[in-house]
């Protein structure tokens, strides 16, 4: 059974389901509805060719506590129903987590892609997701070196482990030349040529106006050397309405974008600047400079190995980074196992039969 609920779980979980069709492994597909919003959601069901889901949760938004609550009441009937073997989770959202508890206490296997990482920043509500899940899971597929180096010190056993590469970078390997196509008509349309990305999503900037603002102003300042888009996630949304900021009309605030325009988007800018997990891992299989505008990231392995630079949230810091950056340029490097091959890997894992198949189930005891 795979899961999927927010905008960063479908192009985790596309790959892993193909992997296991072709292998003619029986496969349900649950999405929970945390994301519901057609730009956060079908758009990415849609042009990543994923099918519709087999169960359609409509748990939606809420405080922690509520929204998980609220997945872990709806995904349990489903679990009973269907009596999965194995359940595949993705990620750090709260849909990771919750149906990560349920079926652990239902005696399913649970699988989560993308163990092992961790930001060490305790505020952060995805690290309590990450930290949670991985405690949780009986197969901990990491994407990267570092990663088992967290799993390892936090005492899980070795045939738990298994370092299988990115999934993200599956899919990004998949639809890249379909993607490629698409930025001529995305440059006409907001008629750029050369340019920079923005996002800007998590709690901690967005949710507090006074950093929200800083941040604008800055990113408003870079705008003068180089024009920048940025998507507004509904959350960020939310905050800049309340803001009513003056923006300068090179930083270009736009809708939400599909995963293949914002693919096209990634691989023309000069320079992205973002707080999301995903796009520090996208820049670097892309070549793509990137500044990560957060104190801590859980993807250390984009900067020793990749094209990332962690340059935090203090204005001036942003935008000194941001014009060396576009000065001097980076050197594009990619991590080992980011192949386009990481969900291959884990179909291996999981259907051929590690030791944890044989492991006894809570049922079993
Ligand atoms: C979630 C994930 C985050 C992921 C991000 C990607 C958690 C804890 N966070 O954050 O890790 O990087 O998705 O997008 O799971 N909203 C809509 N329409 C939607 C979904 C949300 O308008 O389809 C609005 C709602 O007002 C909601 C707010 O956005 O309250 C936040 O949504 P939520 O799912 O709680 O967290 P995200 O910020 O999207």
């Amino acid at each position: 059974m795979f899961v999927a609920g927010a905008r960063p779980n479908f192009p985790k979980l596309k790959p892993v389901l193909d992997a296991f069709e072709a292998r003619g492994c029986p496969t349900t597909f649950v999405h929970t509805g945390q994301h519901y919003d057609p730009a956060l959601s079908e758009v990415f069901l849609d042009e990543l060719g994923i099918r519709r889901p087999d169960r359609l949760l409509k748990v939606g938004s809420g405080k922690h506590g509520e929204q998980t609550a609220r997945l872990m009441a709806s995904f349990e009937p489903v679990v009973e129903e269907l009596r999965p073997d194995v359940i595949v989770v993705a990620g750090d959202v709260n849909s990771t987590v919750a149906c990560a508890l349920v079926g652990a206490k239902l005696g399913c296997l649970i699988a989560h892609v993308e163990a092992g990482l961790r930001s060490r920043d305790w505020a952060m509500p995805e690290e309590v997701n990450r930290v949670v899940t991985d405690r949780l899971s009986d197969y901990l597929l990491a994407p990267s070196p570092d990663a088992v180096t967290n799993l390892e010190a936090e005492g899980y056993r070795e045939d738990q482990i298994h370092l299988v590469g990115n999934v993200m970078i599956d899919t990004l390997k998949t639809n890249l030349d379909r993607a490629a196509t698409r930025l001529p008509g995305l440059l006409q349309q907001f008629d750029l040529d050369k340019y920079g990305l923005v996002t800007l999503h998590r709690p901690s900037n967005v949710d507090d106006r006074e950093r929200l603002a800083s941040l604008i102003d800055a990113l408003g300042t870079v705008s003068l050397n180089l024009p920048l888009l940025l998507p507004v996630h509904p959350r960020t949304k939310r905050t800049l309405a309340e803001l009513g900021a003056d923006l300068p009309p090179t930083l270009r605030l736009i809708e939400p974008q599909g995963y293949l325009d914002f693919i096209a988007l990634q691989s023309g800018a000069r320079l992205v600047m973002t707080d999301s997990g995903g796009i520090q891992e996208e820049t670097t299989a892309l070549g793509v400079p990137c500044l990560t505008l957060r104190e801590s990231t859980e993807r250390p392995i984009t900067i020793t190995e990749g094209t990332n630079e962690l340059v935090g949230v203090e204005p001036s810091r942003i935008i000194e980074s941001a014009l060396r950056v576009l000065r001097d340029g980076v050197e594009p490097q990619c991590p080992a196992l980011w192949d386009g091959k990481a969900s291959e890997r884990i179909a291996d894992v999981i259907i051929e039969g590690g030791p944890a198949r044989s492991r006894k189930r809570p049922t079993d005891l």
